[in-house]
C-alpha cells in the first residue's frame, strides 16, 4: 500500500446505482433471483476497485453476502458500494443493496456484501494500490471492521492450505 497516495472513499464510491426489477429477474419462489443481485454487486464493486486503484482488478474472494429480506417485481433495487480499506495489492469493497417500493417510497435493506479485489499490472501480477483515508466516523468504522475480516479470511485460507498439505 502506498500511504503517500492514499485516496478518499468518496473518490471511488458508487452511490445509488438503480436497477428496476422485471419479471425475468424472479426465481421460482416469486422473489428476486439472488444470482442476479450477486453479479450486479460484483460488477459495481469491480468499478469501485478499478476507480480506486486505477488498475485492472479481479475478484479474489467474496467472504460475506447476507440476504436479509426478499425483493419482488415492481421494486427498484438501489446499489451503493465503496472501498472500505486497501492493503498491499488488495482492497475490500463493501456493497449495500436496498429495495424501494416505487409507489410508497418505502426502502428496505435487503443485501450487504464484502468482496476482495486484487489489482493486476500489465503482466497480470498483483500491483500495489493506494491506501484509504477515512473521512468520517462511518468510514473509520468500516475501515476497522475490514481489518478484522481480512485477518479472518487470511487465517482461514492459510488453515485450508495447511490441511490440504497435511493430506498430501
Ligand atoms: C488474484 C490472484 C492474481 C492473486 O494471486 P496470488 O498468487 O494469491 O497473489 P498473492 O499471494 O501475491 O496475493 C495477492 C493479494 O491477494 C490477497 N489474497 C490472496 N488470496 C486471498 C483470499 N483467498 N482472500 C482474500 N485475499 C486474498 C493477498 O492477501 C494479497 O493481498 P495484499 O497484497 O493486499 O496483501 C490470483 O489468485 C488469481 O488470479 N485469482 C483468480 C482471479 C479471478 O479470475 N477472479 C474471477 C474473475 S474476475
Amino acid at each position: 500500500m502506498n500511504e503517500r497516495n492514499s485516496r478518499r472513499v468518496r473518490a471511488s464510491a458508487v452511490n445509488e446505482h438503480i436497477y428496476r426489477v422485471f419479471p425475468n429477474d424472479i426465481n421460482s419462489n416469486g422473489t428476486v433471483f439472488g444470482g442476479m443481485v450477486m453479479a450486479t454487486i460484483d460488477r459495481i464493486s469491480l468499478v469501485v476497485a478499478e476507480r480506486h486503484s486505477a488498475e485492472t482488478c479481479v475478484t479474489v474472494s467474496v467472504d460475506e453476502v447476507h440476504f436479509m429480506a426478499p425483493a419482488r417485481t415492481g421494486d427498484t433495487l438501489i446499489f451503493s458500494a465503496a472501498c472500505n480499506r486497501a492493503w498491499g495489492s488488495s482492497m475490500e469493497i463493501g456493497c449495500r443493496v436496498v429495495a424501494e417500493d416505487s409507489r410508497s417510497g418505502e426502502r428496505r435493506h435487503i443485501v450487504s456484501a464484502y468482496s476482495t479485489f486484487v489489482a493486476l499490472d500489465a503482466r497480470h501480477k498483483p500491483v500495489a494500490v493506494p491506501g484509504i483515508e477515512p473521512d468520517c466516523e462511518g468510514e473509520r468504522q468500516r475501515y476497522d471492521e475490514a481489518g478484522v475480516r481480512r485477518e479472518r479470511r487470511l487465517a482461514h485460507a492459510s488453515e485450508i492450505r495447511a490441511l490440504r498439505r497435511s493430506r498430501g
